[in-house]
């Protein structure tokens, strides 16, 4: 069953709070780090609350920078993630923010909790999971989702996976939400911001509560220190599942060889998917082939013209492509092996060595290897990313 990449960020004070017990919610971060998770949000299809999140924070959930916003737009993308509540007893007010400003919004509830927010008046309720398309016509539109008697984390994903078609979905809190993914196994990385004061309240919130969580320690990937507070990015470690490969790399392949499938068909050329995303895990491009009208343009290509050659995080990104990217070519001057390491790109991962059809022995990842770039090839992926040029091999 493929669920959305599941992301869970969080900021805590030294002593493990999410907030404090005052009314109005307690400031962990700063402007820099503020920014930041604006940035996360902007990259996401859909950011996940709980409902004691919205009752107590009355949060947006917006992008707020009008650039990000425009960026979505113009990548065919809503303007806003998807906003998505999680409520048993469905007591949430319709005139909370997270209903009333942008953005389409879905609650997952009980059959109880659909019952009671119906009462309240909110649109679109009683619909059921099979007969919800997803598809809220103008923007803003609310939608109810009843999973029946009690809620469970992996239909909630496989619905919002399948029918809203959400790859990557960001989960802003709080603790309950956060304790229950990670225990359950769904969280694919962990973004925490430690911020440096201390609570000290018994009852203030607590980012992660009791229960059975996977044995073994977190794999680090990430520290950066934001003005006063630090972000740390983990990886839960999953020995088995998946072989040996990131959680993020297998995330963002996955996203290539779906890019893939959406190139105009071609019996000359293969269909190829590329996404660029930084080490901070950043997308940074994304691009197929032959779009936007260019009858030769490649994945890879489509995906780096789309970023400015300056920018300073090209050396430590990844260019994930669903096939090995070219060696030769006879449509362009230079080859995506060339293209990659000229943008100043180390490290490719790909689903798939590119085969004899069109170029003789190509060999990208000879090119690439040669000046350094690393490559990982993922044979998980490589039915995948065969499957849109089945017709050619
Ligand atoms: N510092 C941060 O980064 C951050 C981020 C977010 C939130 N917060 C803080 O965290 C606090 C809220 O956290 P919290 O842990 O108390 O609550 P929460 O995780 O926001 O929400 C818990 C609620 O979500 C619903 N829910 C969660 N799992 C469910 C399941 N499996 N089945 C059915 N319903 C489920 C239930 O809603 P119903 O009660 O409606 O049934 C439950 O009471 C607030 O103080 C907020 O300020 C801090
Ligand atoms: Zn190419």
């Amino acid at each position: 069953m493929p669920f959305p990449y599941v992301l869970l960020s969080a900021a805590v004070s030294l002593d493990g709070c999410l907030d404090d017990t005052g009314p109005s919610r307690l400031l962990l971060s700063g402007r820099a780090d503020f920014d930041r998770v604006d940035a996360v949000r902007a990259s996401a299809d859909a950011i996940l609350v709980g409902a004691k999140t919205v009752r107590a924070d009355n949060p947006r959930l917006l992008v707020n920078s009008p650039e990000r916003r425009a960026a979505r737009l113009a990548a065919g993308r809503p303007e806003h993630p998807l906003k998505v509540a999680v409520s048993a007893s469905g007591e949430l007010d319709p005139r909370a923010r997270f209903f009333r400003t942008g953005g389409e919004k879905t609650v997952y509830t009980t059959d109880e909790g659909a019952e009671r927010l119906r009462r309240a008046g909110l649109p679109g309720t009683g619909t059921s999971v099979g007969a919800d398309t997803g598809s809220g016509t103008g923007t803003g539109t609310v939608s109810v989702v009843p999973l029946g008697g009690e809620l469970d984390w992996r239909r909630l994903l496989a619905h919002l996976h399948d029918v809203r078609g959400v790859r990557r979905l960001m989960v802003e809190g709080g603790g309950t939400v956060h304790t229950q993914l990670l225990q359950q196994r769904l969280a694919d990385e962990l973004q925490l911001v430690l911020a440096p004061l201390l609570v000290g309240d018994p009852r203030a919130p607590r980012l992660f509560g009791p229960g059975a969580y996977q044995r073994g320690r977190l794999r680090l990937v990430e520290t950066r220190a934001l003005g006063d507070v630090v972000l740390m990015r983990y990886e839960p470690t999953e020995p088995g599942a998946g072989g040996d490969a990131a959680p993020a790399d297998r995330h963002w392949l996955r996203i290539a060889c779906e890019l893939a499938g959406e190139c105009p068909p071609s019996r000359t050329a293969f269909s190829v998917g590329a996404v660029v995303v930084a080490a901070d895990g950043t997308e940074l491009a994304r691009g197929h082939s032959r779009e936007a009208g260019d009858p030769v343009v490649h994945a890879e290509e489509a995906a780096l013209a789309k970023i400015d050659p300056g920018d300073p995080r090209l050396p430590g990104a990844t260019v994930y492509s669903s096939l090995e990217p070219c060696a030769r070519r006879a449509s362009r001057p230079r080859p995506c092996a060339r293209l990659i390491l000229d943008a100043g790109v180390r490290r490719v991962v790909t689903a798939w060595r590119e085969p004899d059809t069109f170029v003789e022995s190509a060999d990208g990842t000879g090119v690439l290897a040669r000046e350094g770039a690393d490559v990982v090839v993922l044979p998980e992926f490589e039915s995948r990313a065969k499957a849109p040029n089945r017709h050619l091999l």
